[in-house]
């Protein structure tokens, strides 16, 4: 028989709304999130994009069960995530890991081994192993007043991952480390692909996320404005292709001119723009019969930062 785990998606969320109070006479209301949807798959690396503001955090604090939505509901693995079975599933590694400056990563993780209840001789167990894998097994007897960003980063991790949850919530881990750490915790983060877990992760750091995750959601004023897989995103509304040629001028011209097609003059020869409903073979070969060289086939894609923009510009416009 198949456990609810393995049949279940590890998250749900549907129609999540939460407003904050603020000002003195708390008159003043900030719709932080406003019927925000999506769900994850087993095993996906999901990431969560959005400009500054954007809602995400507080739609992960509402996921882990650090604040209460006003309204809409998330379900960890077929069960409400205010459920302790549910958090016993879920790891989190917040945006601003605060730790206690006087404590050893041994004893924080301790600490947070004891607040599961994880059986003394397994935390002991599991603490070893995730000091070696991410790598702080040499700084574990250290007050972590003594780490840099990226050692707290990955405390802030091992901390997450102490009850060895089916699905790792992260905020931001991949701000304000350098290129090497980032690098280091993407391979962690695909490792723990490998082991069958579910990432959901927020990110600015758009690379990083197009390398590693299967699918995103851009996030932007609280809603989810576009979602799928890094492919479908960028492939959307493809708007063609571009050739770049070399040869005698005039039989460029007046080929492109026959084929009705736009030219530009290039560096090395002429750039001719194909529409996305042309046929790319029939013009190579044209081209090719005329004796032209093809220096190079491009399509237009679009990148993930343009989509970004744009989709976070569209959201505030519509506010
Ligand atoms: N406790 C709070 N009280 C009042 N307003 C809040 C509170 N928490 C968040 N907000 C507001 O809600 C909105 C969404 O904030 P949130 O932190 O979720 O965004 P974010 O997408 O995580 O942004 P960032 O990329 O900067 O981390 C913002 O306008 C923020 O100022
Ligand atoms: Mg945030």
């Amino acid at each position: 028989m198949k456990r609810d785990t393995d049949r279940e998606s590890p998250l749900v969320i549907t129609d999540l709304k939460k407003a904050f109070r603020t000002g003195f006479f708390k008159t003043r209301k900030i719709n932080a999130v406003q019927g925000l949807s999506f769900s994850l798959e087993k095993g996906e690396i999901f990431g969560l994009l959005g400009p500054n503001g954007a809602g995400k955090t507080t739609t992960l604090k509402m996921v882990t069960g650090l604040i209460f939505p006003d309204a809409g509901s998330v379900s960890v693995f077929g069960k409400p995530a205010s459920t302790v079975s549910s958090r016993r599933k879920m790891g989190f590694l917040p945006e601003n890991p605060w730790f206690y400056d006087y404590l050893t990563a041994r004893e924080f993780l301790t600490m947070a081994a004891g607040i599961f209840s994880i059986d003394r001789k397994v935390a002991k167990e599991r603490i070893e192993t995730l000091l070696n894998q991410l790598g702080i097994a040499h700084a574990a007897d250290l007050p972590m007043r003594k780490y840099s960003k990226g050692m707290l980063q990955r405390a802030g991790l091992a901390q997450a991952l102490i009850n060895d949850p089916d699905l790792v919530i992260m905020d931001e881990p991949l701000s304000g480390l350098d290129p090497i750490g980032r690098r280091e915790l993407r391979e962690i983060i695909l490792a723990l692909k490998k082991r069958g877990k579910t990432v959901l992760f927020s990110s600015h750091i758009l690379s990083d996320v197009e390398e590693i995750c299967d699918r995103v959601a851009i996030v932007a004023r609280g809603k989810v404005r576009e979602i799928g897989t890094i492919d479908s995103l960028l492939n959307m509304g493809i708007s063609g292709a571009e050739l770049e040629v070399k040869g005698d001028e005039e039989a460029i011209l007046t080929l492109a001119g026959e084929l009705g097609l736009s030219t530009t003059r290039s560096m090395t020869g002429y750039r001719v723009g194909l529409p996305s409903n042309t046929r790319i073979q029939e013009i190579l070969g044209r081209f090719m019969e005329a004796g032209i060289q093809i220096l190079e086939l491009k399509r237009h894609r679009h990148s993930l930062e343009s989509i970004f923009v744009e989709r976070s510009e569209k959201a505030q416009e519509e506010a």
